[in-house]
């Protein structure tokens, strides 16, 4: 039997990325293997900092330099900035499964395909900073993604509102852009990763919204109304366009919620 929570636990808190990368493809074979076992629960209370090496130095958002796509340095540190996002994205999906314990088998099933897929993700990035000669870790970066969870760390209609339906679904905004002017400077070997990168992340965006309707629904609340109003509460004044309709469209997004998003 595969004790869900232990497991997640283990991963969440490995701080070399490789290792933790590895762990995870190793336990999404597990969850193939395996029984799994959602009886045994664990207080991750204490828990408030997943594993994460030392570098990169993390800064307040404002201080992560700036990216210039025409030079080299510039996409180099843009492929940077993403990998600290899917590094991020591995840490986010394991405390999703250990955080929130009385959730349906599906739901543990659904974001350990994810923590999979980030890190598949993080995995293809810092392979392409090594063919630059860097690393991850080699530029700062900044944390909101980690402080929106632990914001919503006791409520997983917050959570899967703020988290993947928020934060990680401005991925599918800036993603296009960011293909054509990788394209434009003919950097083809980004421009893969990046297209893979954004077709999985609907789908992750789209968990987020299954399971964001689904815990709205168990306890009678409208998830339209519902959206409406976390959107107020946590990101009053910060939310920033345009929309990419059609991905999020796909990622479960309803006509109400995007004109939501768009009147924040
Ligand atoms: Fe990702």
């Amino acid at each position: 039997m595969l004790s869900v929570f232990q497991a997640a636990l283990d991963c969440l808190l490995i701080a070399d990325p490789r290792n933790k990368c590895e762990s995870v493809f190793a336990l999404q074979q597990r969850f193939h293997a395996e029984k799994i076992d959602l009886a045994n629960t664990i207080d991750v209370s204490s828990i408030i900092t997943p594993g994460r090496p030392e570098l990169p130095k993390l800064v307040p958002p404002q201080q992560v330099p700036k990216r210039k796509l025409a030079t080299e340095e510039g996409r180099i540190a843009l492929i940077h900035a993403i990998a600290h996002i899917e590094f991020n994205a591995i840490n986010l999906a394991l405390d999703a499964m250990l955080r929130f314990q009385d959730m349906p088998n599906e739901y543990y099933q659904d974001w350990m395909r994810v923590a999979f897929e980030e890190a598949q993700h993080f995995t293809m990035l810092q392979k392409r900073l090594q063919q630059f000669g860097y690393n991850y870790g080699d530029f700062d970066a900044h944390n909101g993604l980690w402080e929106m969870a632990m914001k919503t760390r006791d409520s997983v209609i917050a959570r899967m509102a703020l988290v993947p339906r928020v934060l990680e679904a401005r991925g599918l905004d800036v993603t296009p852009g960011m293909i054509k002017r990788l394209e434009n400077c003919k950097d083809f070997e980004t421009v893969e990763i990046l297209k893979i990168i954004f077709e999985q992340e609907i789908g992750h965006v789209a968990i987020g919204s299954r399971w964001f309707k689904y815990a709205c629904e168990r306890i009678d609340l409208d998830p339209e109304e519902t959206f409406q109003e976390l959107l107020k509460k946590y990101m009053s004044g910060e939310l920033r366009g345009p929309f990419e309709i059609d991905a999020r469209k796909k990622a479960g997004f309803s006509s109400i919620e995007l004109q939501a998003l768009q009147n924040v």
